[in-house]
Formats: C-alpha cells, structure tokens, sequence
C-alpha cells in the first residue's frame, strides 16, 4: 500500500482531535500506533492493517465525551471510518479488517477482538492506560471532570463516574489493575506486567504519602 494513502488517512484521522481533552488526544493515538507496530510485528501481523485501525481507532471519541458516555465511540468511529477507507480506495477485503479492529477495541465493549490484528490493537490501547502514561492519563481525566486528588479512604467501588470521587485511584481500582489480566497477544502481556508493577507500587507510595508515612 503507497504510503500517500496512510498520510491521508492520518490527516484525516488528525481532524477528529482538534477539540479534544488531554486524556483522550491525538498522542494517545501516536503512541498505540507505535506499540501497534511492536507488537504486531513479534505476532506476526498485517502491519498494513494495523497501521490504518490504529490511526482511526478513536475517532468517535469526541462524539462519546460529548454525550458523557451515551454513544459507543468504536461503533460509532467504525461507520466514520468506513467512509474515510472507502474514499481512500482501499481494498473492500482490507476495509474489513480495518473495521473488525475498531468496533473490538474498547475494553467496556461486548465484541471480541478475533484477528491477530485486532488483538493487537486491543492490547496496545490497553497497555497506553497503565504504567506511567496510564496514572498521568488517569490523573488529566479527573482533573477534566473536577475529581479531587485522592480518596484512598473510602470503598471506590461505590462511587460514581463523572463526579468528584472519580479520581485516578478509583480508576486504578476498578479498571486499570484488571488490564493485565486482559491481555491477548503474549508480547502485549510480557508489557502488561511489567507496567502493571510500576503502577501498583505508584499507588502504594501515593497512600503513604498521603497518610504523611513517606
Ligand atoms: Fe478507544
Ligand atoms: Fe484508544
């Protein structure tokens, strides 16, 4: 495939971005689509594939912000993407694929990634929300719906989303400690585990600290 169509699509992809918050940017983009590269490359993927999911992954993800959560930004980012695929003339095999890879990336989401290409998408989407990309992400997403610091305190699991408990603690609680369990592709795990340690001993200094211990 030249590499004309991937900048196209790349510009493309790009506009979506330009209202977005921090937690959710375009450089989150840039760094799954590397780590897209990684791994697939160790599973023996369609790198061509991937490169263009990984660039339109996200698109819909303004759309789901704007309606705090309503709409499911793969399903919804698979149908715009689509259309941007098919004015590209790209091949209707590969518009597939391309699209297979988007509506199962979401972690929250009921469709199973089934290629190799879409289990290295999902993992590499996982694997930008823990270790240290994953806590600075988590604490910018607070900060953007008005979340205090910390509640280590209390039991997270019954607070709400979108409120003030909705810190990077409780996001590590109920979501971003199971991610390495998920994993699909053995070189996405390897990279899980790694972080997932970093990640669990930042929490552990950040209650100590916070309890004036350190
Ligand atoms: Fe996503
Ligand atoms: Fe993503």
């Amino acid at each position: 495939m030249p590499a004309s169509i991937v900048d196209h699509i790349k510009k493309r992809a790009l506009a979506f971005f330009r209202d977005c918050r921090g937690s959710h940017d375009w450089s989150h983009t840039e760094r799954v689509y590397n780590l897209c590269l990684r791994i697939g490359e160790q599973e023996h993927a369609d790198l061509e594939v991937l490169r263009m999911a990984a660039l339109l992954h996200d698109i819909g993800r303004e759309q789901q912000d704007r309606s705090r959560g309503e709409i499911c930004h793969a399903q919804v980012g698979a149908r715009l993407a689509r259309e941007i695929l098919e004015q590209a003339g790209v091949a209707p095999d590969k518009i597939e694929r391309v699209i297979h890879c988007i509506e199962t990336h979401r972690f929250r989401g009921n469709l199973e990634p089934a290629t190799t290409e879409a289990k290295v998408l999902f993992d590499a989407d996982k694997l930008d929300s823990i270790g240290a990309v994953g806590i600075g992400r988590a604490f910018l997403f607070a900060g953007e719906v008005g979340a205090k610091l910390h509640n280590g305190g209390i039991d997270v699991r019954k607070t709400r989303r979108y409120s003030k408990e909705d810190t990077a603690y409780r996001e590590f609680v109920v979501k971003l400690q199971e991610v390495k369990d998920r994993m699909l592709t053995e070189a996405g795990r390897s990279i899980a585990e790694e972080r997932h340690r970093f990640m669990v001993a930042f929490f552990d200094r950040l209650h100590e600290e916070v309890e004036g211990r350190v």
